[in-house]
């Protein structure tokens, strides 16, 4: 496990403990939108959000006025990044998904979620916080989104969409023009080299392509998180 909660808790008195996070949130929000423990590095038995963290934590700090993503499951990072909003009392995320199902492309692991009634209305109906005020899908592929929306500027971009290289390039490319100077742009699965059972990734290329310097690393096996700066 990424481990950083039990990490922090280790550090802290007993009597801190159950100050350090409001864990039935955590639980909540993980759970609702279906946190994939292996990719993200997170815990829900233990609150521990893995790679949410850092999102939640550079957001908090950052405080940003415009978020993209690109790309999710069952909406768990998009979900972080409106909950970190939503605590700043400020800032707005977009979140892109064509929801493609198994038929597409040898399948990975995209299952049309965001086309389902319930896709639609997941952020609404986490009734924890007022999140979905936070955030706005975009039901379509990156290409009509770049299109239609190439005058916006955004402060982070996360990208965990295509995973084919060429898909990777395509959003990466077009959503730097997107990203201010000073801007993040956080690379989901950058650690997956050898081909898996439902295909190739090309995250790792792209990455490598990108970063020169200015860059975070997390590498896992199973996942791994790049995050660079722009400047
Ligand atoms: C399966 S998710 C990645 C899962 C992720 N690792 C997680 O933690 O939840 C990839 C998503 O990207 C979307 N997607 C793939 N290519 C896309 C494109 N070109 N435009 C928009 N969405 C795309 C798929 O519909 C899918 O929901």
């Amino acid at each position: 496990m990424f481990g950083i909660k039990t990490f922090c808790i280790d550090l802290l008195d007993r009597n801190w403990r159950h100050r350090l996070t409001n864990d039935k949130l955590i639980r909540e929000l993980m759970t609702h939108f279906k946190a994939d423990e292996r990719g993200h590095q997170a815990n829900i038995d233990t609150a521990d959000m893995g790679y949410g963290w850092l999102h939640y934590g550079l957001i908090r700090h950052l405080k940003p006025h415009r978020i993209l993503v690109v790309g999710s499951g069952y909406g768990y990072i998009p979900a972080v990044l409106a909950q970190a909003c939503h605590d700043n009392g400020y800032g707005h995320v977009d979140f892109v998904d064509a929801g493609y199902g198994h038929h597409y492309r040898r399948s990975y692991t995209w299952v049309g979620f965001w086309k389902t009634i319930e896709g639609q209305s997941i952020f609404r109906s986490f009734e924890m916080s007022s999140l979905s005020t936070f955030v706005t899908q975009f039901l379509m592929r990156t290409s009509e989104f770049f299109k239609k929306h190439n005058n916006l500027e955004y402060d982070y971009i996360y990208i965990d969409g295509d995973h084919v290289y060429k898909g990777v390039k395509f959003d990466v490319d077009h959503s730097l023009p997107l990203l201010k100077q000073g801007g993040f742009l956080a690379l989901h699965d950058i650690s997956i080299i050898d081909p898996m059972p439902e295909g190739s990734y090309g995250v790792n290329k792209v990455w490598n392509e990108l970063v020169k310097k200015n860059y975070l690393v997390f590498h896992h096996p199973i996942s791994g998180l790049g995050i660079f700066q722009k400047t």
